[in-house]
């Protein structure tokens, strides 16, 4: 059975609190709620954003609805601002499409950062770790989620109508059943560390460190990587999806131009926490991990 749950909702805003519920309980258990009649619309002027050219060093330009600002691109002035307004607006609307799928999250949804990804995925070259088109699950190294789930909208918005092809994984319990001997607990006193140097934002948890080794064990695995449970999907220019990306095993492998909004959620507020990482690590490792 398929992973991806195709949903018929063609509106960003309305509620419907009967599909609620169950789309709350997939998602907790690791589906990718993909909406295929729910394209986010881009604006006639936004046409000069919709360019590889704009980035800066790294392949995504991102957005912090918190203070406005835009990082990772070239562009400046009123293109800047064409690009901030995009954000925006996609960022509300995930924020209020998240409010009416997931509402018993409520209030306990944190909104984090948004990104524009104009980058071409196929063939694109990066280091082993940074590499996307390899199954992973998200791990932050800078800015630790200390136990909070990561949630993720995503719309595809390619002008020529290409697919953003995904690999996507299977049970996350298998997963981390399956490297759990690797994963190394930290060293007391490593967090302190690392937030003195300001390598982290925040303290990394020991639950933040074996996420962030779980990222890596199965990105340089070979063997995993071919010949675990996965299937391949297309996400259509138009569609738009979202899925727990710490949970679900995910993998870009083509694709150009596409919108993304992070969300926090802290696993309290989850309908059920069992299957959640951080409950999934503590029960492996039979200890608290935050
Ligand atoms: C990722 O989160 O690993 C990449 C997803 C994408 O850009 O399609
Ligand atoms: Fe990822």
């Amino acid at each position: 059975m398929s992973r991806v749950l195709s949903l018929s909702r063609s509106s960003w805003t309305g509620t419907d609190a009967e599909a609620a519920r169950s789309a709350t309980a997939s998602l907790e258990r690791g589906a990718v709620l993909f909406f295929p009649h729910l394209p986010f619309v881009v604006n006639q002027d936004e046409d000069e954003i919709f360019s590889p050219a704009i980035l800066s060093s790294s392949k995504n330009t991102s957005f912090d609805p918190a203070t406005g600002r835009v990082g990772g691109t070239t562009l400046e002035g009123p293109s800047l601002d064409r690009l901030r307004t995009l954000l925006t607006r996609f960022s509300d609307a995930a924020q209020g499409l998240v409010r009416e799928v997931l509402p018993g999250y409520g209030p306990h949804m944190q909104r984090a950062r948004a990104s524009f990804r104009p980058a071409q995925i196929a063939g694109r070259h990066s280091s082993w770790r940074k590499d996307d088109s390899r199954l992973h699950v998200d791990a932050f190294p800078a800015s630790p989620v200390q136990g909070r789930r990561i949630l993720r909208v995503f719309a595809n918005v390619n002008p020529a109508g290409a697919p953003r092809a995904w690999r996507v994984g299977g049970e996350f319990l298998d997963v981390a059943r399956r490297f759990e001997p690797s994963l190394k607990l930290p060293f007391p006193g490593s967090a302190l560390v690392l937030a003195a140097l300001r390598v982290t934002k925040s303290r990394r948890t020991p639950y933040d460190a074996l996420m962030l080794q779980l990222h890596d064990r199965m990105k340089e695995d070979a063997a995993f990587q071919a010949s675990t449970e996965q299937e391949s999907f297309d996400f259509p220019s138009g569609s738009t999806w979202m899925t727990f990306t710490d949970q679900v095993g995910h993998a870009a492998m083509a694709g150009q131009y596409q919108l993304e909004q992070t969300f926090l959620l802290p696993v309290k507020a989850m309908k059920d926490e069992t299957a959640s990482p951080l409950r999934v690590l503590e029960r492996l490792k039979g200890r608290p991990l935050v």
